[in-house]
């Protein structure tokens, strides 16, 4: 039997829409898998009552029949169905690193991204790899349909996720169809203002990235509270502020020294409007660990 850890994870952050993401230190899934005859999946952790079991519903299902590679497989959730913070994700990295390593198929990291895509597509309809990538290799990562390109970075991290449920599915379809050319420019001028703040480790260059005048708008409708919120982390020392993945997880970048305090001033501003919600103190992590 073998254990593999594998970390939520934050894609987009605000310019990079379904390019970006970034591997969050904590939370994370904790998966075990075992060679079996067949295929069978047991669920327990945060919010295992909403995920089935049946391989043919569940992620790690198909990650195991691309990898041909029959198991048992028990998955401990740490990270949120419906979270934005790749839940379903962290489950697909962690199926696609195990069964690799325990049926020895020499898949690379980077290979084994679209594998693990491939699971995603059970959950969401369409194959993401913005989720997967940073969650099998670890650090900031640009997906792209020429593959991934890693950066190690190191940048504090504030992830608030409130108690409301935002499906990926409602989230996309409120993606405006088009944008105006001066919002592209000014995307461009943020995404790679946001890709050299993470060769540099500076919060300041990576929070000025993170702004987005297309797809975070209309999904900011879908979270109560979003702008006061944005703004309460604004005036607590976060250097940026976007929504992680589909949502609801707001999420902040900032200096390591005011990491609690924007935290502190997130959840408070959550439950003002009536919305309860926790926070994770994290950082860019390393990708899915075998033990
Ligand atoms: N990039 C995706 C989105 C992540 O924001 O919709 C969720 O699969």
């Amino acid at each position: 039997m073998l254990t593999v850890r594998a970390p939520a994870t934050s894609a987009n952050l605000g310019s990079g829409f379904d390019v970006f993401g970034v591997a969050l230190d904590r939370p994370a899934d904790v998966v075990r898998v075992e060679k079996a005859d067949e295929i069978s999946i047991e669920v327990t952790g945060v919010g295992s009552q909403y995920i089935p079991e049946d391989p043919d519903k569940n992620t790690v299902g198909a990650v195991a029949d691309a990898l041909d590679a029959p198991a048992h497989i028990e998955i401990d959730k740490g990270v949120r169905p419906a979270s934005g913070l790749g839940s379903s994700a962290a489950s697909a990295a962690a199926a696609a690193v195990g069964l690799n390593e325990l049926y020895d198929r020499g898949h690379s990291r980077e290979e084994l991204v679209p594998i693990a895509a491939k699971g995603e597509a059970v959950v969401s309809g369409d194959a993401h790899d913005d989720n997967v990538a940073p969650s099998i290799m670890g650090g900031f990562t640009i997906a792209t349909d020429d593959g991934v390109t890693k950066v190690d970075a190191d940048i504090p991290l504030v992830a608030c996720l409130p108690d409301i449920v935002v499906s990926t599915r409602d989230a996309r379809r409120v993606v405006p169809e088009s944008a105006r050319v001066d919002q592209l420019v000014e995307t461009v001028g943020w995404a790679a203002t946001l890709t050299t703040g993470m060769h540099r480790d500076d919060p300041h260059l990576v929070g000025e990235g993170m702004n987005d005048t297309v797809v975070t708008p209309a999904r900011a409708e879908l979270i109560d509270g979003y702008s006061q919120v944005r703004d309460a982390a604004l005036d607590a020392g976060a250097t940026g502020v976007t929504i992680s993945g589909a949502g609801p997880t707001v999420i902040a970048a900032c200096e390591e020294g005011n990491r609690r305090s924007v935290g502190t001033a997130m959840i408070d501003r959550f439950n003002s409007v009536g919305v309860e919600a926790r926070v994770y103190q994290t950082e860019i992590g390393r990708g899915a660990t075998l033990f």
